[in-house]
Order: structure tokens, then C-alpha cells, then sequence
């Protein structure tokens, strides 16, 4: 935390970054827990069974002992959610992010990124040594204008999330795809917040607009619908047999765990059992909660509301107050949003039931 929040962290007598999820009975819309799997007693079973057959660690890297059966049927059946050939497991998103960009790039290589784009995504392309160019947030025609600017690199790579974390907003895809083809680039597409939201099915953004033969880099993190804890890059399979063995935040890590690998293919099965169910569960939630908004609300139209708050103690005040009446909510301030560009996050998710979706929606018409 800056020492400017910090301070007024101590001034209105509230750390919304130290609530004790677990200590008190709150409304939780601050976890990324979409469809409410992180609960779910088939999840903790399958997870439970893991445990029971494996044990609690392979207490090694995915290429020394942590190389198990378990581990790639978990890759191959993700990679397979996707409609990709194959993905790698990473301990977190954030280490597949910010390791995967030295690998792909050097410094005859140009990187075009979002704007708005993950702080995992930043130090990642920060750590490659290309030429980074960023363009305006969710804009084609301002890619499009960096691109036809970029002249002489050898590789070029066009970088964004698929839903922006902060706001929900969902990125032009077809058009950055297109732009990507146009000038030979290389898309590479965080889809953290679209996995197991977007698309009929829950399989993400490539599924939302119904993208077929991706031809990019896909990465996701597994902690947020898919109720685990890691992180996936997917692709072509060439791509990830070259990049299994050259990522150092792959191979100097510990692999994921047996429990949270069970976990991650009980969370698979029910969803290709009960999205049909699930996901219009979740945006109803949100449009309860976006009504209740009104013109405060900001963002777009993936299951995120995120109210505009300014500056950091109008965030800070407003989490306060919903924590006051049993809320959890989560503020965003700088660095994570631009400056006097604060937001407080909502997601619904559909573990909740409506009547709670509903005294949130009817405490945030008096809070706001
Ligand atoms: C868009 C995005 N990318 C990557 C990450 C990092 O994911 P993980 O928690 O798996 O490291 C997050 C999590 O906050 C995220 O929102």
C-alpha cells in the first residue's frame, strides 16, 4: 500500500486489506469466486480424494517430482476447456505472466500492451527486453496506429486481458485478432476473469466470440472460477513443448499441489454439468447488483460491477460502509487504477443466494 493510503487507512480507522473473510458472516462480493465453486461439495471432494491419493505436495518442480499423471490430465483436460491443444501449469498466473514474455522475446522484438493491462502482464513483458509500446485502453484504431507505426522488429506481440479485472470491461478481441493477422503478430490474451464466465459453456473469451483456431497465447489464472489456486499458458502444442523447459518460473517452482489439481477437474465437471444453469445465475446477480448502481455504476459487461469512487478515501470510506452493513467488497486504488481513478469491485457470484444479492443491491442504493 502507498503511504498516502496507508494514511488514510488510519484515518477512517479501516483496513479493508485485513478482513478476516473467514471470522465473520459477510456477503462476499470481493472473491473471484464466479460460480461459487470454491464451496461446492463435489469440488472439496474431488480435491479431498487427491489429497487422499497423492498426499499434500510431489514436494518438487513440474520437471523433477512434480511431474505426475495427475498434473497433465489436469493440463490436457484444461488446454481441451479451451479449445487449445495444450497448456502448462504455473504455481500462479502471475508467474506464468511475468515469465513467459522473456521466453517468447528479446530485444529485436516489439511488445504492444493494453494500457490497462494486469500488473503480472507489465512485469512480464517489463522483464523481456523487447521495445514496449502501449496502446489506449480496449482501442483497435489506437493498436491499429502503434502497429502501422512498428516497422523492422522481428517478432511482434499484441498483449490485453480478455475481461479487465478492475472493471469488467471485455476487450475487442476480433479486432485485435484481426489486427494480429493483418501484421503478423503474435496475440497474447489473459483470460483470468473470462475463464469458466464467458461463453455459453463457461470456456472463456475464445468461446464468447466464438474464436476458433487461436493462433496466440493463452494464459489464465486457476483461482478464480475454476475455484483453485495456479496459473495455465495454452496453445499450439509446438509453442508449449518449447516453452515447458525454458521457463524459469515453471521449472524453479514447486508444482501444483494434488489437492489443488483434483480440485481444479472437480470444478471442470461441474461446470460442464450446471453452467447452463450457473452462468445465467451470475448475470442475474450482476444486473441486480448494476441496477442497484445506477450511473455509478463503471465498466463493461463481463459479471464485475465496479463503482466509481475518484480518489483513494472515497474507495476506502464506501468499502468501510459496506463492511459496516456485511459486505465484502474490495477497492481498487492506486497503483492498480490511475490515479483519482478508484474503484470499489463487486462480483456476484452465483454460490450466493438472491435474497443476499438482493440486501447487497438494497444497501449500496443507501451507500453510494
Ligand atoms: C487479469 C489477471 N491476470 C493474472 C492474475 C494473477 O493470477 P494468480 O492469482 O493466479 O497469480 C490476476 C489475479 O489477480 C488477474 O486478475
Amino acid at each position: 500500500m502507498l503511504n498516502h493510503a496507508r494514511e488514510i487507512v488510519a484515518r477512517v480507522g479501516f483496513n479493508p486489506y485485513r478482513v478476516a473473510f473467514d471470522d465473520q458472516n459477510l456477503i462476499d462480493l470481493a472473491s473471484n469466486n464466479y460460480l461459487g465453486l470454491a464451496r461446492r461439495a463435489e469440488v472439496r471432494e474431488a480435491a479431498a480424494h487427491a489429497l487422499r491419493e497423492y498426499g499434500v505436495s510431489f514436494c518438487g518442480t513440474p520437471v523433477a517430482s512434480g511431474h505426475s499423471l495427475l498434473a497433465r490430465e489436469t493440463a490436457r483436460r484444461l488446454a481441451a476447456f479451451c479449445g487449445l491443444e495444450a497448456a502448462l501449469l504455473f504455481p500462479s498466473c502471475y508467474q506464468a505472466n511475468s515469465g513467459v514474455f522473456a521466453m517468447l522475446s528479446g530485444p529485436d522484438d516489439l511488445i504492444v500492451i493494453d494500457r490497462g493491462a494486469h500488473a503480472s502482464l507489465i512485469a512480464g513483458v517489463r522483464a523481456a527486453g523487447a521495445k514496449i509500446r502501449p496502446f489506449a485502453h480496449n482501442s483497435a484504431e489506437h493498436l491499429e496506429t502503434v502497429l502501422q507505426r512498428a516497422a523492422g522488429y522481428r517478432k511482434i506481440f499484441i498483449v490485453t486481458e480478455s475481461v479487465f479485472s478492475t472493471e469488467g470491461t471485455i476487450a475487442p478481441l476480433p479486432d485485435i485478432l484481426a489486427l494480429a493477422e493483418r501484421f503478423a503478430a503474435i496475440p497474447v490474451i489473459d483470460d483470468s476473469h473470462g475463464i469458466g464466465v464467458l461463453g455459453a459453456r463457461g470456456r472463456g473469451v475464445l468461446e464468447h466470440f466464438h474464436i476458433e483456431r487461436f493462433r496466440g497465447i493463452y494464459t489464465a489464472s486457476l483461482g478464480k472460477a475454476l475455484a483453485g489456486m495456479g496459473g495455465m499458458i495454452a496453445g499450439e502444442a509446438a509453442t508449449m513443448e518449447e516453452l515447458e523447459y525454458l521457463c524459469p518460473s515453471l521449472i524453479y517452482s514447486t508444482a501444483l499441489t494434488p489437492p489443488v489439481l483434483g480440485g481444479i477437474g472437480g470444478a471442470l465437471d461441474v461446470i460442464d454439468r450446471e453452467f447452463a444453469e450457473l452462468g445465467p445465475r451470475l448475470w442475474r446477480y450482476k444486473d441486480i447488483l448494476a441496477t442497484a448502481l445506477g450511473e455509478k455504476r463503471q465498466g463493461g459487461g463481463a459479471p464485475i460491477n465496479a463503482v466509481a469512487c475518484g480518489e483513494t478515501e472515497a474507495a476506502i470510506r464506501l468499502t468501510a460502509r459496506l463492511h459496516q452493513e456485511g459486505i465484502l467488497s474490495t477497492p481498487f486504488i492506486e497503483p492498480s487504477v490511475p490515479k483519482n481513478a478508484c474503484v470499489v469491485r463487486l462480483i456476484a457470484g452465483a454460490g450466493l443466494r438472491e435474497e443476499e444479492v438482493t440486501r447487497a443491491a438494497e444497501c449500496l442504493r443507501t451507500c453510494i
